[in-house]
């Protein structure tokens, strides 16, 4: 009896699910963006939701949480109802390195479940025009020089951008003043009136700024340099060997949604970045579409565990201290 109980609960779950499935979505989708409007998980997140309409039939919100490198709003995403109204934007700011700076209350792997791998970009060193030097060298010797450490733009502790400061304290023996905005697009503002130093960015946020000449680039953190940004050098050419990181991007969604739900976002995400329009405008901006067989959710999910495993000793080892 209590078999026949078991099986017809468990059918009953199969079909409730299955059913959800089926009718999702029956409403507007947010998209939790974690950082400031007008940076480049804004931008990116943006493009996208706009395309994922067209496959979903309903409008995909983006709502900006922003506060502490992200992880506010990440917290946010995943303590929604598991039903896939609620989608988690992050990258390897938000969904890797804020494990290693917060005490989160929530555990990145296991209360979230991935839905696709998005864009990746290269970091570029930029800096404000008034910056006494024109090549990355001369920067380095520059920062090195100073008797107070240059101010860094960044989205936070634990951000993007501020990891990618960290790493380079770590190769080249310098020091920075960290000072923290709600995402790098506020931080861009300030870059370009000249109140902090520099950044080391997306290149997908900076990349307009340097070609009108409003701030300066010296490398970007590839192997090659970035079809958008032909002339700027990589850290390899400008004397920083291996000075390699790539920022990539995700989008998850709470532990516990339907299989079915997490699958029509999946195929919507990549009918986006299967799009002409939307590759153009992403690879405009200096971004790379992620390799087809990394786009299923399981592919996001080895990832981001093999990234917390790259990055964590680094961060963990510059004993980050958040207020
Ligand atoms: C970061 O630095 O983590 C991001 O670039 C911030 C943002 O997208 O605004």
């Amino acid at each position: 009896m209590r078999r026949m109980v078991l099986a017809a609960l468990t059918a009953l779950l199969a079909f409730g699910s299955t059913a959800l499935a089926e009718k999702f979505p029956s409403r507007p989708i947010t998209i939790v963006v974690p950082f400031a409007a007008g940076g480049p998980s804004d931008v990116m997140a943006r493009i996208l939701a706009e395309r994922m309409k067209t496959t979903l039939g309903e409008t995909l919100l983006v709502e900006n949480v922003t506060g502490a490198g992200g992880s506010i709003g990440v917290g946010r995403a995943l303590r929604s109802p598991p039903d896939g109204y609620t989608v988690s934007f992050g990258h390897l700011g938000t969904h890797v390195a804020n494990g290693a700076v917060y005490k989160l209350g929530y555990d990145l792997v296991a209360d979230l479940e991935p839905v696709a791998l998005l864009p990746s970009n290269p970091m570029i060193i930029v800096s404000k025009n008034a910056v006494p030097a024109k090549t990355l060298a001369e920067l380095i010797a520059w920062l090195k020089a100073r008797p107070t450490p240059a101010a860094a733009g960044t989205a936070g502790a634990g951000s993007g951008s501020h990891i990618a400061g960290l790493y380079l304290e770590n190769v080249t023996g310098t020091k920075l003043q960290y000072v923290p905005y709600r995402g790098t697009g506020p931080a861009m503002n300030d870059l370009v009136a000249g109140q902090i130093d520099l950044m080391v960015d997306q290149l997908s946020n900076s990349i307009n700024q340097v070609r009108a000449g409003n701030i300066r680039g010296y490398a970007v953190t590839d192997t090659k340099r970035a079809a958008s940004a032909p002339d700027i050098p990589t850290t390899d050419e400008a004397g920083l060997s291996g000075f390699h990181m790539t920022l990539w991007s995700g989008m998850w969604v709470p532990k516990g949604t339907p299989g079915d739900i997490v699958a029509k976002l999946n195929a919507a995400t990549v009918d986006a970045l299967n799009d002409p329009a939307v590759r153009k405008q992403l690879e405009n901006l200096g971004l790379q579409m992620p390799p087809t067989d990394q786009l299923p959710p399981q592919a996001l999910g080895a990832w981001q565990k093999a990234e917390i495993a790259k990055w964590w000793p680094m961060i963990k080892a510059a004993n980050v201290k958040v207020d």
